[in-house]
């Protein structure tokens, strides 16, 4: 055996094991041959929220926390972001390279001849309140989409699963549009297919009369950035859900909808939605050294800091900054920048957040643009469901195609009663609840 183990010594038997090192991990099957005698199961990994558990290999994404890298197939996410397009960007992920300038035009072909949907879509959206969330109404509706093509159930077909990958990333858009236009009650406008991927979603966005919306070049440009920005980061929690969900073999659109449930909650993409509630709640530079230490004092958190991974900067956060002054001079300043910059140096020079190594992550700014945009909050997770898509489709695909991979089910340390016998009703105490 080669240096790549670890001994261990079960102090229980004094008996010892040597276990190799896989790229660095212990595989957590190999603790099962360590028992106390032939009827124990063996040792188990326990890792509530995967804290220092790898669930997969993966050639995707590339994450180093502590230095604050993101890199898409060996690609820095700064050069992807400035050199290249959401769509571009989208092919790189989903097939490992680069595409060709060909390669890249029959691609964008493809994605914008899915962009249509069904007639029956449009109208059980109708059937949504009018305040139902976007995020509620995206979420269900990529889970019908389910229904609608039964073909995709077939998901060891290769060409089969290439379809529906074009279907979801062509039709994620318009139902995201489609969502926006029922909660101002705007009657839904269709796709154009002669506009780029973000021109087009602005196009179902806010397209009013006119025969052809003309997105302002700069704010389509940096819809695109914040689509690349947004596209894949790794086991996040809707990834492992995607992956979870998807290892039953179940079809890619109720997959999909499992991984953007996950996305909406406040800790993962529900978060940029909290940041703009926690600015107005500020609502002044002045109020900043009270939040901090009420935050400080364990109530409530800096919402857009902190990050499970990046023990730094979040590298997306500084090109959303970036991108963020180009938007405001197209749209004027979103007076919460003020308060969100002066929050970010407050935070960054405080002890509290400085040994918890907390630093704005991709949430931070974000939601700050989409507003200046003219997004309602509300909006915000359903902006970062569109691009995650197409990560969500990648890791899916990987996750098919490797040996490794069955059904994900985890185990438990059961922490219940032993064994005991039903009590007649009445004979029964009644019991606290
Ligand atoms: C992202 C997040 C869920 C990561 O959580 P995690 O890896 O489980 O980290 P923990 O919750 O264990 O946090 C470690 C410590 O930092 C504190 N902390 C983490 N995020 C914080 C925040 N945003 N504000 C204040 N304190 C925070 C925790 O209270 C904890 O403090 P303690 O050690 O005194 O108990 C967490 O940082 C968070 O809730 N951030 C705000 C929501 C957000 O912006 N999410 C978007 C992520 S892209």
């Amino acid at each position: 055996m080669s240096n790549e183990t670890l001994t261990i010594t079960d102090n229980r038997t004094k008996k010892t094991y040597e276990v190799p090192l896989f790229k660095g991990a212990v595989r957590a099957m190999d603790l099962r041959q360590i028992k106390t005698d032939a009827e124990d199961f063996g040792v188990m990994s326990y890792d509530p929220a995967f804290m220092n558990t790898a669930s997969c290999q993966s050639s995707i994404t590339y994450i180093n926390g502590d230095k604050g890298i993101l890199r898409y197939r060996g690609y820095p996410i700064e050069q992807l972001a400035e050199q290249c397009t959401f769509l571009e960007v989208a092919y790189l992920i989903l097939f490992g390279e680069m595409p060709s300038e060909t390669q890249l035009k029959d691609w964008v072909r493809e994605i914008t001849h899915h962009t249509m949907i069904h007639e029956n879509i449009k109208k059980f959206m109708d059937g949504f309140h009018y305040d139902a969330h976007p995020m509620g109404m995206l979420v269900s509706t990529i889970a019908a989409l389910s229904t609608f093509y039964p073909d995709a159930k077939n998901i060891q077909d290769a060409q089969v699963r290439r379809l529906q990958i074009l279907r979801l990333i062509g039709k994620i858009p318009t139902i995201a549009a489609f969502t926006y236009r029922h909660s101002l009650g705007l009657p839904y406008a269709y796709p154009d297919n002669d506009l780029s991927y973000t021109e087009n979603f602005m196009s179902m966005l806010w397209k009013m009369a006119e025969p052809k919306f003309a997105a302002n070049p700069a704010l389509a440009r940096a819809l695109d950035i914040l689509f690349i920005l947004h596209a894949d980061h790794e086991q996040n929690c809707g990834t492992n859900a995607m992956r979870s969900v998807g290892s039953s073999f179940a079809d890619p659109y109720v997959a999909t909808a499992a991984a953007a449930a996950a996305l909406s909650g406040p800790l993962h993409g529900g978060a940029n939605e909290e940041v703009l509630k926690m600015l107005d709640e500020i609502g002044h530079v002045d109020r900043i050294p009270a939040f901090i230490k009420q935050v400080k004092g364990g109530k409530g958190k800096l919402m857009g800091f902190g990050h499970r991974v990046y023990k730094n900067y979040d590298p997306r956060a500084r090109i959303i900054k970036q991108a963020a002054e180009e938007v405001f001079k197209v749209t004027g300043k979103n007076p919460k920048l003020d308060i969100a910059i002066a929050l970010e140096q407050i935070a960054l020079h405080d002890e509290y957040f400085i040994k918890r190594k907390l630093y704005p992550n991709v949430d931070f700014y974000s939601g700050i643009i989409y507003q200046a945009m003219g997004f309602k909050p509300e909006m915000f997770t359903v902006l970062f469901a569109i691009p995650r898509t197409v990560g969500w489709l990648a890791q899916w695909q990987e996750l098919l195609q490797d040996p490794e991979q069955k059904i994900a089910r985890p185990r438990q340390i059961y922490t219940g009663y032993e064994k005991r016998d039903v009590v007649p009703m009445a004979k029964r105490t009644p019991c606290k609840n």
